[in-house]
This record gives C-alpha cells, structure tokens and sequence, in this order.
C-alpha cells in the first residue's frame, strides 16, 4: 500500500467523521461476528451430538481452526445461534477444509410462519486437502424463528475444519444499554452485579459491550458443569477407573473473554444431579458399565475436582474466579433429600442413589476445601429455597458444613415468576440464611410474565420488590455479596417465553432495568467495589466468633458507618487530586478507541471525530490512543493507527510513537 493510498483512507476516515450520520450501527455491512478460533469456539458449538473444538493441527489463519468431528451423519456439525434476524440480510464469509474430499455446507434453520422447520443451504465449497472459500449472501425470511446457521457436510460423516468465519449484516440492535451508568457502579457500595453467559450470547459486539459496561461477575451458562468438563474417552484412557479426565474446551472462550476483561467468574458447578454425565458413576466411566460403589464414587470425586482445579490453575492463572458452586440442588421441596434415582430427567440422582443419603455434599466440599485456591468461596446453590420447608432442611445442612470450616456461603438461584413468591417470604429466606454468619448470593436471579409479557406493570413491581428486599437485607447486616442475573436479554434467555430479564432481544433497556436502578439513589453510586468488600468482610469477620445474634447487632451497627465513612473518603478525594488520566488508567489495547477490544477503521473515526469535537472520548479510549501523550487526541494518532490496521506498521511502533 502506497502513502497515497493511506492518505486517501485517511481523508475518507475524516469525511466520514464529518458526514452527520454515524456509520457502524446502521451500516449494512458491519461485522456481526468473526471467529478465528484461536481461544476456543467462539461460541459456535455441537450441532448433532458432534465434538466441535479449537484445535491447532489444522489453520486458515492465526494458529487454530474449529475442529469438528465424532459424525454420524452427514448433517451434524458446528452451529452458531442467537445472531441472525428475521428479515434481514447477511454476508457470510468463511474458510473449511476436509483432508479427505468433501463438500462442506453452511445451511440457515429456522421455524417458518406455520411452525415447520426448514432448512436453506446458504452457500458451500469443496476441499480435498486444501482449504476453500465459502463466500454467500443470503436474506433471511421475514416470518423466520429460532434462526440458527451450521456447518454439514453435503454427504459422509468425515471430520472437517472451519476457519476465519466472518458475517456481516444491518446491526440491528440498540446501544443505549451502554449510555446508562454501569449497573455495577451504580451497587457499586452494595454487592458485585452478574449475569450468565454462554459462548452464544457474547459472541457480538454489542453483548461485549454490554457485559464490559454493566456487569463484574459473569457465571459461564454451561460451560463449567460436569457434562461439559468431563472427557469420557480421556477418563476411559486413564485406565485406573477413578481418575476422570477433564477439559476447559467448552469453557475457554467465555473465561478467555473474563480473563481479558477482568470480569470475576462464578465457578458453576462441581456436583450436581444434572447436567452430568451417567457413564461418570459407572464402572469403567462406560454408559454401559455397573454402577460404581460409595468408595470409587469418593475417590473420583475427589480427582475431579482436583483436576478442575488444576486445570483452571494452569490455563487461566490471572483469572479471578471469587467462588465455586460447589453442590447445586439436593433438596426437594418438602425439605427431603433429592431421590436417588437413574433418571436425572425425572429428577433422580445418581449421587443419592450411590452414596444412600446427603455425605456427598460434605465429601464435595471436603475436596474442594482441599484443591481450591485460598481465598475462593466455597458455595452450596439451590432454588425455591423460600419455601420454608427446603429452607430449613437446607439450614440445618449448611450449618453442619460451617461448624466444620468447610462452606463460605449459601447461593439463592432465585427463577421466580411474578406473582410468586411475594418479596416477605423471600425476605424471611435471606434473614434465616443470615443466622448462619455466611456470605449470600443471588446466583441466577430471572422473573417472568407469562401472562402480561416484557416489562408487564407486574414485573417491573416484582423487581422492585425483590431487588429492594435484597438491598434491605444486606443494609441490615447480611453478608450479600453478589447479585446474579441468570442470562443477558429475553431473547437467549433459558426461560424467553417468560421475557424474565433487564434488556431486550434487541439489547434495549426495558423497565425492569430502571426498576432494578431507580433503587439506589445516585448519591451512593460509586465506582469502585473492592474497598468497599475490603472494609467489610473485615468487619465480618471480627464479629464471626461472638454469637449470632451478637454479630448480628454489631454488624447492623457497622454497617451504616462504613457506608457514610465510604462515601465521604470518595467525595472528600475526587474533585482535586485526581490523577491524570494516563496515571489513573491502564492502557487496555492500543490504538482501540471504541474500547471493542479490536483496532479498525471505527476507531480510526472515533479519533477523527473526536478531533473535530463531534464526539468526547471516554478516558479509557483517550488513554489507548494516547501515543504522543499529549492527553488529547490528534490526527497524528489517528494516521498513525491507520497506518498500523492497514499493515505498514506494528503494535511497537504504536507504543513507541
Ligand atoms: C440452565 C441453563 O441456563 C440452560 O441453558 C440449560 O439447558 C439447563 O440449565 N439452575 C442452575 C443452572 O443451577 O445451571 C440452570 O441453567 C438453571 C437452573
């Protein structure tokens, strides 16, 4: 590329910073969704019952491709869903490879208007031993649901690659969602601000946004339950019969994504009756295998939880995963133990019917106990637990696990639905649970309507009423420590038909939102958490010894200092000394003014026109394209980065400008 060229760009950059319309929110060609594959499945997954992983044996580009393989029929392969919209338009580029001789199809499924599936080959290529180009357009019908997009062979069940996958479309979402204070500032004084994720439902630009923006705990959807962890055929290789063998596959682009991000992970979950595999209780981890006794059960307990442990020590060192769920869901209702049972869909339990009663539960914290990192949270996690009866039963357990130094806190999944529970039953579940002195989160908290639908005068008054008898409590002395919401918008939501979440499809703000919001005053906003947990985990902690209702006082009495203390230490601090903007901001990548995580020509326009005044950079985008220092931006630097994103020059020299 020539410096004419360049200076072309650049002067195209500049007039599309002056033109009065912003370009990548309504471009039809903006990128929805690239993937590379180079940490994991960039939220394409099993389509079929297939293994669908990064592997590095075979790349387009970087150093990794989608691997999918352990086909029984041509039309099983790698799916992406919750991305394309009805009635729109996309471009689909992407590189496949067969070593053998294949042709490789992309298809669209979707429900048509008369509730049938179809299905709709987009494009294909041919490959025998080299890679080809997918290369398509498609318009997506206008009456389409469930839309999903997969990779399939045209015929035969041999294994494929799939690399450098790029769709392109109208972005159809709202951004306003990112114009609001981050949720997590605005509890910032309170608890930390969460929600679950699967690879799906952060795999566009905007969930990236959004998760960034408001939330500082994410909880992987599926990824870190034992059917996705689990390897059979590495459990059957290790050949002792009590060694599982486990993976971070499914896992690794959601924990790369917190990783980078520095979003503090909820482990969920060790020990469950769902969601597990049956081979995994049977001898020689085979589907068809006895059942193993007590003894194996424990010592294959104990190892995977060990090599999880090991595993996330090992590939995510930086990675701050604050607590585990490390036993979901053993009571039933009436307050009895979950049934043993070899039908976890009808709601049996293989750890019941193995172990003859609750020991497992202690045997599980016992070793997590042992192979967690210091200072992880050891949970215990459990719905409906605001019917009194589950509630003791679950009490009374959790008390024996505390006497015994083995547990941190107790996990409200909290599904509800408006209408039930009302908030004073829920709030007499928070007070009890308290008694123990234990930390408390809301680990999945969703409310639905379906009866008035999204955003229903009763469901923003269910959030109201919940959330304030959350925030009630923890002013009253509990330890709450998180808020979780189970999900990101209603439309990927595991309960959608309920619309039980704060945003919509479309990733706008609904009134849900503003309930959850509208109750912190913004006084009290703030914009760091961790001298605020600082502060009063100590203050916890000194009380732990004294008696429970002692401690429960004394916290009460705390409470309200550390909070008024807090607020003035910030207030007294701001306004004068604040630092400047490079010392008080880490520089997060280079040249990204958009704050995407990805230098392009956006930010190139960002720059320019924040040159002209159009636009005011946030500090964190002033800090990454900061390069000469000078605290503004200038078109120096955007000429600069330009130059870097068409190739004429390297990160270093960027940080060296
Ligand atoms: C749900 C997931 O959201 C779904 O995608 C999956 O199909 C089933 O499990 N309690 C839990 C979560 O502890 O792990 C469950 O997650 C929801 C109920």
């Amino acid at each position: 590329m020539t410096f004419k060229k360049i200076a072309e760009l650049f002067t195209a950059a500049m007039m599309v910073a002056n033109a009065s319309t912003l370009l990548p929110a309504s471009a039809e060609d903006t990128v929805l969704h690239n993937a590379g594959f180079e940490n994991g499945t960039d939220g394409w997954s099993s389509f079929g019952g297939t293994s669908v992983v990064s592997s590095n044996a075979i790349f387009h580009g970087g150093e990794s491709a989608l691997f999918i393989s352990g086909r029984s029929d041509s039309w099983q392969g790698a799916a992406l869903s919750s991305l394309l919209q009805a009635g729109k338009t996309y471009q689909f580029d992407a590189w496949v490879f067969s070593q053998t001789s294949d042709t490789i199809q992309l298809t669209l499924k979707y429900t048509d208007g008369s509730g049938n599936a179809q299905y709709k080959g987009i494009g294909s290529a041919d490959s025998a031993g080299a890679w080809a180009e997918i290369n398509a357009s498609y318009d997506v019908p206008a009456d389409a649901t469930d839309i999903l997009i997969y990779f399939q062979t045209a015929s035969g069940t041999n294994d494929f690659y799939v690399d450098d996958v790029t769709i392109k479309g109208e972005a159809s979402w709202s951004t306003e969602a990112l114009d609001k204070t981050p949720l997590k500032d605005v509890y910032a004084k309170y608890f930390k601000i969460g929600c679950a994720a699967t690879p799906s439902e952060i795999n566009t630009p905007i969930s990236q946004d959004l998760v960034k923006h408001h939330f500082n705990s994410l909880t992987p959807g599926n990824e870190l339950k034992p059917d996705a962890v689990l390897n059979q055929a590495g459990s059957q290789a290790n050949g002792d019969n009590v060694t599982p063998a486990v993976s971070l596959d499914a896992a690794r682009y959601t924990l790369k994504f917190c990783e980078e991000n520095h979003i503090s992970v909820r482990g969920h979950v060790l020990c469950w009756y769902s969601q597990t595999p049956d081979w995994f209780f049977k001898e020689g981890f085979r589907s068809d295998g006895a059942l193993v006794s007590k003894e194996i059960m424990n010592q294959r307990l104990e190892n995977y939880i060990k090599a999880v442990m090991d595993k996330m020590a090992e590939e995510f060192p930086n990675l701050d995963v604050y607590c585990w769920d490390v036993v979901n869901e053993c009571y039933l209702d009436d307050g009895s133990l979950r049934k043993g049972g070899t039908d976890p869909n009808n709601q049996e339990s293989y750890w019941s019917l193995i172990y003859g009663d609750n020991s497992y539960i202690e045997s599980a914290f016992t070793y997590a106990r042992k192979y967690a990192f210091e200072g992880t949270k050891l949970f215990y996690n459990d719905f409906n637990e605001y019917i009194p009866a589950k509630r003791d039963a679950i009490y009374n357990m959790v008390a024996d696990l505390k006497e015994k130094g083995l547990i941190d806190g107790i996990g409200m999944q909290s599904h509800l639905d408006v209408g039930y529970p009302d908030a004073n039953l829920y709030k007499q579940c928070l007070e009890k649970f308290n008694q123990l002195g234990l930390e408390i989160q809301v680990t999945e908290l969703d409310i639905t309507d379906y009866k008035n639908g999204a955003d229903s005068a009763q469901q923003v008054q269910a959030y109201h009423d919940i959330v304030n008898a959350i925030i009630e409590q923890k002013k009253a002395g509990a330890n709450i420590t998180a808020l979780v919401f189970w999900g990101i918008t209603d439309g990927t939501s595991w309960r959608s038909d309920g619309s039980p979440l704060l945003f919509n499809a479309d990733y706008s703000v609904k009134k849900t939102y503003e309930a959850v919001e509208s109750l912190i005053p913004e006084s009290e906003w703030g914009q760091t958490e961790t001298e605020f947990e600082t502060e009063e985990i100590t203050e916890t902690e000194a009380t732990e010894t004294e008696s429970e209702s002692e401690e429960i006082t004394e916290t009460e009495a705390t409470e309200t200092e550390s909070e008024s203390e807090e607020i003035t230490e910030t207030e007294a601090t701001e306004p004068e000394e604040k630092p400047t903007e490079s010392e008080a901001v880490e520089i997060t990548k280079i040249g990204d003014a958009t704050l995407d995580g990805t230098v392009n020509i956006v930010d190139v326009i960002s720059i320019n026109k924040a040159v002209l005044g159009k636009e005011t950079l946030s500090q964190q985008a002033l800090v990454n394209i900061d390069l000469n220092h000078n605290n503004k931006p200038d078109s120096d630097e955007s000429l600069a980065i330009l130059k870097y994103i068409v190739g004429l020059s390297s990160e270093d020299d960027l940080a060296n400008f």
